[in-house]
């Protein structure tokens, strides 16, 4: 009877921890977006030098991760206005691709991760 005791809990054991296994490699393939590895880039890359303090920028510093995830909804706002737009950004540039534009939402969706 201890031996079919144990052999259940062993195998209850070997199933949850299988399942775990899997629940985690699933959550793996999609990785949540961060600011410091997906967002600070693309920041940097398309909102410069206005926006970057360190690049002679002297607009709102969207640098750091504080000013990015306090002002995400006006950020997204105005890169998805058309670039006729009154507050388009980035400003008297061409409209950022929709892929680009598309990190930024993905990163409010995920959470507003910082890393
Ligand atoms: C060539 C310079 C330049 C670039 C590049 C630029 N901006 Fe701006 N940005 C401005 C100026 C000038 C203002 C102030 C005028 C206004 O509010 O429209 C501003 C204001 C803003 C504001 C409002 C800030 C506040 O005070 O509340 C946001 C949000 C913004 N920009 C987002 C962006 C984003 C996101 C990018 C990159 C995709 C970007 N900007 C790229 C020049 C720039």
């Amino acid at each position: 009877m201890k031996k079919y005791f144990t052999l259940i809990v062993l195998v209850t054991t070997v199933f949850i921890l299988s399942n775990c296994h899997t629940a985690r490699k699933a959550m793996k393939e999609i990785p949540k977006l961060t600011f410091e590895t997906n967002l600070k880039l693309v920041i940097a890359g398309n909102c410069t030098p206005c926006h970057i303090p360190a690049k002679g920028g002297n607009k709102k510093p969207f640098d750091n991760y504080e000013n990015v995830k306090t002002n995400i909804d006006e950020m997204i706002r105005r890169i998805e206005l058309a670039p006729a737009e009154k507050g388009f950004m980035p400003f008297k540039r061409a409209k950022l691709s929709d892929s680009t534009v598309a990190i930024f939402k993905q990163w409010r969706t995920d959470g507003l991760l910082e890393k």
